[in-house]
């Protein structure tokens, strides 16, 4: 298990998260979310600090909302274009990073297909490494953003007595993951939804349920038998570029996707949650991805005001 992320001074996953750090980041972004939503002005406190953004995999969210956030809190940014970058000649990832770091920079946001990278770099720079999303392992600030929109829009600081349902290809998903591991700290149950071919049995047992206050993991492979049981459902893309689809059809949207007749037959109230990009119509109705219950841009908003909240707990740590 991995260290709490506070002790460490990285941020690489959320397994082994305390409860107690948790709530006190989402407490931080909660109070960062009137920069976030643009209602008042960035803090300043870090300018004249570089934080570097290095994504070997493609990314529209999470790499803009981390600029944004850095950029809110005074910070400048320095982006590898990993596609013109000399990876593409065979540095290795260790290299390129490390070389980023001697030019000065002061923390380094990492997203790349190996499960592990960012923690590799973690051993060996003087910076703090932020992982946006490692292969199929740990993407932690999407689970952090997760959290946030779930706790503003229940206005609760726990999510203890909530079932959170998980559609989609559970085992290449690192948002899976991330979430499994901060909802049931939160207290939440949680439920993965999905074919056995994408929702493999030891997913169950990807957190121990018997600590104090912390939520279960279970299964289902109907997603029609749980709509009733559950107090949020978040929809996960295919991941295609990961296993090409195989066997993925038409039924499934049938079965597992989230169609308007599906969601009007969700109890009152329960929202709808998508970490994008959205497929629309495989697993999400584009009348349901834009209806009354999605969160979907909530989320996105949030991701700012949390990406600003653990930059500027790694910053703070680090002395300038
Ligand atoms: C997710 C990712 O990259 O893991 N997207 C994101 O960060 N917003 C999910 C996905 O790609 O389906």
């Amino acid at each position: 298990m991995q260290a709490d992320w506070n002790q460490t001074g990285h941020l690489l996953g959320l397994e082994g998260c305390s409860r107690s750090s948790l709530i006190s980041l989402l407490d931080d972004a909660a109070q960062l979310l009137p920069i976030a939503r643009n209602e008042s002005t960035g803090t300043g406190e870090f300018i004249g600090r570089t934080v570097a953004t290095l994504f070997f995999e493609n990314s529209t969210r999470t790499r803009l909302s981390f600029t944004m956030a850095a950029r809110r809190i005074g910070a400048d940014v320095l982006d590898l274009n990993a596609s013109t970058s000399s990876t593409a000649k065979g540095e290795t990832l260790l290299d390129t990073a490390l070389n980023i770091q001697a030019m000065g920079v002061d923390a380094m946001i990492m997203r790349c297909t190996a499960s592990g990278g960012p923690q590799l770099v973690s051993q060996h720079a003087r910076v703090p490494i932020i992982n946006a999303g490692d292969g199929k392992h740990e993407h932690p600030t999407q689970a952090l953003l997760d959290a946030l929109t779930l706790c503003q829009h229940f206005q609760k600081k726990t999510l203890e007595g909530l079932t959170i349902a998980i559609v989609g290809d559970i085992a290449s998903s690192r948002v899976a993951r991330s979430n499994a591991f901060s909802l049931t700290t939160l207290g939440a149950d949680v439920v993965f939804v999905g074919p056995p071919s994408l929702v493999p049995p030891e997913m169950e047992s990807l957190v121990e349920s018997d600590r104090d206050g912390v939520g279960t993991i279970r299964i289902a492979h109907d997603l029609d038998a749980v709509l009733q049981d559950i107090d949020a459902i978040m929809m996960l893309r295919v991941q295609f570029e990961r296993h090409g689809g195989e066997g993925i059809d038409e039924r499934y949207s049938q079965q597992f996707g989230l169609s308007t007749a599906r969601a009007d037959r969700l109890p009152d109230g329960v929202p709808v949650l998508h970490p994008g990009p959205i497929n629309r119509g495989i697993e999400l109705d584009p009348e349901v991805a834009d209806g009354n219950r999605s969160l979907v841009l909530d989320q996105v908003t949030c991701g700012v005001a949390v990406r600003m909240a653990v930059l500027q707990g790694l910053l703070r740590g680090q002395s300038s």
